[in-house]
């Protein structure tokens, strides 16, 4: 039982006694609560706390007092200490002379999530927590050197426990348990203006976390650093919970510690600007010091050397290695207080939860900076900003987890294993596909591919050679993406200076693959298809053989007798009058089709339907062509029923036949989502019309594929010859990129199935809806703000276009 009279005598002694004002009302476990906390408390200390100066800091120091730290820029690969620090790092790591230490107190209050900081998310795609995105990098460090590091994890007194628990659920994400030790920071008391003590509960007193220079005081109580692997230690790695770069426990950093016999060594990295929001290094009589850019001058922020860098501007990146004896001596050392004025929920005088409009509450923090000042020989270890350094600090905007997936992923761009086939092309598409490769898809993706130039000038220097083998790597990749092409028309055999007409690219590797090919319309917010009821896009597959493509057709003369002749392989023939011409000139046309082509084409739609969950219709004219079209509908039913129909059942998709002229008036009455498989006229027909329909051809991709699986993404229109010219004139040009980029997405998406490469396939979507996105938000091409029915678009140039598009991928 606490002694409550001597306890409040205490407390009246410094003016504090009002935390006991409800104790009357507490229940005997309660008020013993309460005078335990109370107990704990130094009030005198406390009683300085609150007369801590509060002089501007600015004037705290002399300008005359300060001047560089020294610098040590970080070897990068290629440098030749680089290697002798890394190998140097490694043999040291090796030996189990270093431990981690993870300062992993704060809550994620700022960035609205509900727990410890370390257990946020930030959503980097492949990647996890921040607790496990900094394993990671431990787990590698055993790859490289053979020894488990021992990682101490500093917690605070309200998200303790549920660190434990979540490291304790996850089994530790797989790292040796005993390889991990939690241990707790202290805290301080939170003050009102006038230096009093504030209730949380009624029964007990409201104290915050001592900040990150609390981790020395922690270390020391807890008798971190003379137990267990850290006894042994000769070295400590120390970093924030917050940056998704960090690189825990870098051998180069390590190296450079045990090459230097420095005390200590601070990760910095050079502001971009004065006004820069970074605290940054320097010394003051010659012992290291950091200035938070709250307190550094305007003449200080900006001055220059003599070859235009910073005279000041090494920022603190929050990551450290010690010589683990030289911190052990510092240990001890009283540092600092720094005041924040904050808004603090509390009990009013009533008992009422308040929280006031205005800061209006003391916090203190120790920074862990501070300790330089005793410790001296501390040197910055300059590194790069963007390779290491992407904090989540905020919600959102600055240093969020948008800013940290942007620029994590560009320090760990998506590896593709196995490549796929780049099909390159003619004219302002080849543009575009330089222009999506180096603005949206190379920052992020270490692109694997197998490139084919089919530019007209390549195909006709090969001799078109180049087109079969791109056809032949596509069967063996299974997944290809191609530009648009040219198709030879005697004016363009002219332009170009070309050996011949050459025949259509798409049409000879269309050839080889025997495939079909779906044309998808991509629908866009602000741009609403002509037809009010479509609200999903319709994909139309077209058979792309025989038929009138291949027919053979003649005039015929007055008198005329047109036969159709069938001569067996056995000797035996058939003749069927086609027609008389008895009062008339005319025509006739002969055509054709095969029932491998049919069958073919059939299973590739039944397939793809499946694949993408969408139900599938398919519409010829069997009652007025009896023989021809009804042979079609006999192998899409044929097939249906034994291969396909269990499947499309389990799926909850269905397959559909009708007339074709029934079709096109269901097609315009539908709501979209479904694949409609057209015979080749048809096909060729119906897809310009949905294009049109749902906006423009821009916006239309087009897939071929094969009945043995094999994928090849295109844009659906052609080389955009009037923007080409504009462009090699040096004018800037609108040309819309989605069609094209979509391609890409969709060839990056069906590898990264394939091959099980989650981060690739999430990738492509994540463009898909950046793209969408931009466009809902009003920015688009010059084509679409012609058609948009939102109110003042925004026209991008392409670049710009692209731009937008990537700057939202990571939203
Ligand atoms: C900190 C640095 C700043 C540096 C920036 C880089 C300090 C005082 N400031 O700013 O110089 O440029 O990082 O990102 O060091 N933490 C605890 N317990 C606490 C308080 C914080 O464990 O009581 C941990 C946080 O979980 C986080 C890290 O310390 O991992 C960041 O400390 P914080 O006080 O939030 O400083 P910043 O404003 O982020």
């Amino acid at each position: 039982m606490k002694d409550y009279e001597s306890i409040l005598s205490k407390l009246k002694k410094y003016g504090q006694e009002d935390v006991l004002r409800f104790y009357g009302e507490l229940s005997a476990d309660d008020r013993e609560q309460l005078l335990c906390d109370v107990e704990s408390l130094d009030l005198d200390e406390i009683a300085k706390l609150y007369h801590l100066a509060d002089v501007p800091a600015e004037n705290k120091f002399d300008e005359s007092e300060l001047s560089p730290i020294d610098v040590i820029k970080a070897p990068v690969p290629g440098d030749s200490e680089y290697k002798t620090y890394y190998e140097k790092g490694i043999e040291v790591l090796r030996s189990g002379k270093v431990i981690a230490v993870t300062m992993a107190g704060g809550e994620g209050s700022r960035l609205g999530h509900n727990g410890p900081k370390g257990t946020y998310d930030p959503k980097i795609p492949g990647h996890g927590s921040l607790f496990e995105i900094q394993l990671e990098g431990l787990r590698s460090i055993h790859a490289q050197c053979g020894s488990f590091v021992h990682w101490y994890i500093m917690t605070g007194e309200s998200n303790h426990a549920k660190t434990v628990e979540y490291f304790e659920e996850n089994a530790y994400f797989g790292y040796p348990r005993d390889k991990v030790t939690f241990f707790k920071q202290g805290v301080l008391p939170v003050l009102d203006l006038e230096g009093k003590l504030l209730l949380e509960e009624k029964n007990k007193i409201l104290k915050a976390p001592d900040g990150n220079g609390g981790i020395f005081r922690a270390l020391l109580d807890n008798k971190i650093l003379e137990t267990g692997d850290a006894a042994d230690a000769g070295y400590v790695f120390v970093c924030g919970i917050d940056n998704c770069l960090v690189k825990m426990c870098d051998p180069v950093f390590v190296g450079a510690i045990a090459l230097t016999g420095r005390a200590c060594l601070t990760k910095t990295f050079m502001k971009r600007s004065p006004e820069e929001k970074a605290g940054i290094y320097c010394l003051r009589n010659g012992r290291p010091l950091v200035i938070e850019y709250t307190e550094i001058s305007a003449h200080m922020a900006a001055e220059t050397n003599a070859d235009g860098t910073y005279k000041y501007g090494d920022a603190n990146v929050l990551n450290y290695i010690f010589d683990i004896n030289r911190l052990r001596e510092a240990l001890s050392v009283r540092l600092p207080y720094h005041i924040a004025l904050k808004k603090v929920k509390r009990l009013d005088g009533a008992g009422n939860p308040l929280k006031s409009e205005v800061p209006d509450c003391r916090k203190y923090e120790m920074f862990m900076f501070d300790i330089f000042n005793e410790m001296g020989d501390t040197a910055a270890f300059r590194i790069v900003r963007d390779e290491e350094f992407a904090p989540v600090k905020n919600a959102e905007g600055i240093d969020s987890a948008q800013t940290a997936r942007e620029l994590f992923m560009r320090q760990n761009r998506i590896e593709m294993e196995n490549p796929i086939v780049e099909i390159d092309g003619d004219e302002m598409t080849r543009i575009v596909w330089e222009k999506i490769k180096e603005i949206v898809l190379e920052p992020y993706v270490k692109l694997n591919t197998e490139y084919y130039d089919l530019s007209v000038q390549n195909r006709d220097a090969t001799d078109d050679t180049v087109t079969v083998k791109a056809a032949e790597a596509i069967k063996k990749h299974k997944v290809a993406v191609k530009c648009a092409t040219i198709t030879p028309n005697a004016k363009r055999v002219e332009e170009f200076g070309l050996k011949k007409m050459w025949k259509s690219p798409n049409a000879t590797i269309r050839g080889i693959l025997d495939g079909t090919v779906f044309r998808t319309p991509i629908i866009v917010d602000g741009i609403s298809p002509v037809v009010r009821t479509w609200e999903k896009p319709i994909t139309i597959a077209r058979h792309a053989y025989g038929d009138i493509y291949s027919a053979v057709e003649t005039r015929a003369a007055k008198g005329d007798e047109v036969f159709l002749t069938v001569k067996s392989k056995d000797g035996g023939s058939r003749e069927l009058l086609l027609h008389t011409f008895a009062d008339s000139d005319g025509i006739v046309m002969g055509m054709h089709n095969e029932d491998d082509s049919v069958e073919s084409f059939a299973r590739t739609c039944f397939g793809y339907a499946l694949s993408e969950g969408l139900d599938l219709w398919f519409s010829a004219k069997d009652t007025i062509s009896k023989t021809y079209d009804h042979r079609f509908k006999d192998v899409f039913a044929e097939i249906y029923e034994n291969e396909f129909r269990e499947a499309f059942e389990e799926k909850g998709i269905t397959y559909f036949y009708t007339l074709v002229d029934d079709a096109v008036s269901r097609v315009m009455k539908s709501k979209g989502g479904f694949v409609w498989a057209c015979k080749n006229y048809d096909g060729d027909v119906f897809s310009d019309m949905l294009a049109s329909a749902f906006g423009s051809l821009s916006m239309m991709t087009s897939v071929l594929v094969s009945p043995d699986g094999c994928f090849e993404y295109e844009a659906a229109h052609g080389t955009i010859p009037r923007h080409y010219h504009k462009y090699l004139n040096g004018e800037k040009t609108s040309t819309n990129p989605t069609a094209t980029l979509f391609a890409w997405t969709g060839a990056l998406a069906k590898k990264g199935m394939m091959d099980g490469n989650a981060a690739l396939a999430d990738f492509s979507q994540r463009v898909e809806n950046a793209l969408y996105r931009t466009i809902s938000e009003g920015f688009m091409t010059g084509d679409l703000a012609l058609i948009t029915e939102k109110e003042n678009p925004v026209t991008l140039g392409l670049e710009e276009f692209l731009e937008a598009v990537r700057d939202r991928i990571f939203l």
